[in-house]
């Protein structure tokens, strides 16, 4: 595995390897990788000639000063794991090399960036289309790797590269899971051993409630999700959403979409947990 940190040597090893016809894999992470990362590693290296993974924790979508700082760096044991895995070119630029001047592009993808995340977590898909654009423009790849754990991120990124034209497929992947359910991120080893036991009700509760439909209306549905969730003493549901998974927009009856997904975000002490459900 080759290790770049420059733009340029990016673009010239990719040249290379373009030049005789391999087709290119991207992953983009922000690294503390685990089985979840690597599946969309996985995946990117058995379908493409090369495949790309970069580790970048990116400044310009962390709303919150702490979780930028608290966020887990583990770039040797990352390197490691990509070797493994297989990975061709890992690419982890510092943040100059990002960034040389402030990028003030603002992106507008309407619904799909102002609910949900794009409410609680003002201008993170901003930065999100920022470094994805800039990353897509370093690699330009064929194929591009996002895990549904990230669901609403799937949906800007695929609306990002259709405003910007670029020749990229956008693949989604599915969660990975613990062994208990819990959606595996890089925050859960920031959960106290207390909270990690707790933790995998929100993956239950989820799962439990898909057993309602469509029996119990949508709005009974969020009600025992979200009441289920916060009866949890460490718990507390940021929001829960059931919504249509093409265009993100809130439904009130299960004849609204072919394609119900139900959103959350749970507050398990200070970490913020991400889950979702297909109905
Ligand atoms: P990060 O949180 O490191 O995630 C990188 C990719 O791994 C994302 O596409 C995410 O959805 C996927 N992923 C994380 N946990 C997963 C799991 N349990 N199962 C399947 N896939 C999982 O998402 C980001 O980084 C950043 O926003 C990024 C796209 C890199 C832009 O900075």
């Amino acid at each position: 595995m080759k290790i770049v940190n420059s733009i340029e040597e990016l673009r010239t090893g990719l040249a290379q390897e373009k030049g005789v016809g391999r087709s290119v894999g991207f992953v983009p992470t922000m690294g503390a990788l685990h089985d979840g990362h690597l599946s969309l590693v996985k995946q990117g290296v058995e379908e493409n000639d090369v495949c790309v993974v970069s580790i970048f924790v990116n400044p310009t979508q962390f709303n919150d000063r702490n979780d930028l700082a608290t966020y887990p760096r583990t770039l040797d044991k990352d390197c490691a794991m990509l070797e493994a895995a297989g990975c061709d070119y890992l690419f982890a630029p510092s943040e100059a090399e990002m960034y040389p001047v402030p990028d003030t592009r603002r992106f507008d993808f309407g619904t799909l960036s102002q609910v949900m995340e794009g409410a609680y977590r003002p201008g993170h898909f901003n930065g999100v289309a920022q470094i994805v654009s800039k990353l897509f423009d370093a690699v330009k790849p064929d194929r591009a790797y996002f895990g549904e754990k990230d669901f609403q991120q799937i949906a800007v990124v695929r609306a990002m590269a259709k405003q910007l034209d670029l020749p990229v497929q956008i693949i989604a992947c599915p969660i990975l899971r613990e062994e208990d359910g819990l959606a595996m991120s890089s925050r859960n080893v920031r959960l106290t051993p207390g909270q990690r036991q707790k933790a995998p009700l929100i993956a239950r509760t989820l799962k439990e409630s898909t057993n309602f439909v469509p029996g119990k209306s949508v709005r009974e549905v969020m009600e025992y999700v979200v009441h289920t969730i916060n009866n949890e003493q460490v718990m507390r549901v940021e929001y829960f959403e059931i919504v249509d998974g093409h265009t993100l927009e809130a439904i009130e009856n299960w004849t609204d979409t072919t394609y119900p997904v139900g959103c959350i975000v749970v507050y398990c002490g200070e970490v913020r947990l991400i889950d979702n459900i297909k109905y």
